[in-house]
């Protein structure tokens, strides 16, 4: 599963410094068609740090960056971004003014943005009918369609985050980054967002989850990364890095700290 080169995202010895610390050290990884990798760790271990490499924010100091066969190493993120990378970001950020469905249609100009925004203002009837079918199928994906008319700022979090879901959805990125994508939402809406995620995969798509619920982790990922002082511990099912007494050692205490 993690030979070199293959999958839709493939991660090769990536290495991070900020200064003289490494934030990434060595880090290899893949991100096959239709399935949801999880990349765990504690805070500080390194995670939003390889989203932010990935997608062509933070640059490495070694390391390739595999995207359907290509190598986006040197891309910038737009580049990254047309060719198929989508990310959320750990701290939310919705239009609270705006509603629900206008929310989820922009996610889709995010793609298509390029060094040329001025382009989106001559935006084509064909461009205009894209976008809003993209962000149709984005909202039926992410359950949203009742909610489609509905002011952002005035729903709970856990609808809220179906909307930060169903915006990169609308993207139509064929690899998802989600960076603690459900922090904050109880077990029933964590149940809803788990059934979410499982059909943002079914219609097409992969993810990469960054997420500290371990009970969400450990029913939806195929595969674990377990990252700690930047360094890849340990990889493998869910049960098999439940049952390394390394991941509890590093981690699982930890995380069952920051869940009560
Ligand atoms: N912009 C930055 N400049 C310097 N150090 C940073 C920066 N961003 C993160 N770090 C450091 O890199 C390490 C990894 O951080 P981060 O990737 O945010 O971890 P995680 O997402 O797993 O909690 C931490 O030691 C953090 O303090
Ligand atoms: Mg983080």
């Amino acid at each position: 599963m993690t030979e070199p080169g293959t999958g839709r995202l493939a991660v090769s010895d990536l290495t991070v410094a900020y200064g003289g610390a490494l934030a990434v050290d060595s880090l290899s990884l893949t991100v096959p068609a239709e399935r949801i990798m999880g990349l765990i760790g504690p805070n500080g271990a390194g995670k939003t740090t390889t989203f932010n490499a990935l997608s062509g924010l933070v640059t490495p100091r070694t390391g390739s960056i595999r995207l359907l066969g290509e190598d986006v190493s040197t891309l910038p993120p737009q580049a990254r971004a047309r060719r198929g990378l989508g990310r959320t970001f750990q701290k939310m950020q919705l239009f609270d003014s705006l509603t629900v469905g206008e929310n989820v249609a922009l996610g889709h100009e995010a793609k298509k943005a390029d060094s040329r925004p001025w382009r989106h203002v001559f935006a084509s009837k064909a461009d205009r009918i894209s976008q809003m079918e993209a962000a149709e199928a984005a909202l039926e994906l992410c359950d949203l369609e009742p909610l489609a008319g509905e002011r952002v700022g005035a729903l709970p979090t856990g609808e809220r985050r179906r909307v930060e879901l169903a915006r990169v959805v609308a993207g139509e990125f064929t690899v998802l980054l989600l960076d603690e994508p459900s922090s904050g939402l109880d077990s029933s809406e964590t149940q809803q967002f788990a059934a979410v995620l499982r059909q943002v995969v079914a219609s097409g798509r992969s993810i990469l989850l960054v997420e500290h619920d371990m009970a969400l982790v450990m029913e939806i990922c195929h595969y674990l990364y377990v990252l700690d002082f930047g360094k890849l511990i340990f990889e493998g099912p869910p049960a098999a890095v439940l049952a390394s007494p390394e991941v509890r050692d590093a981690y699982l205490g930890w995380a069952a700290d920051e869940a009560s």
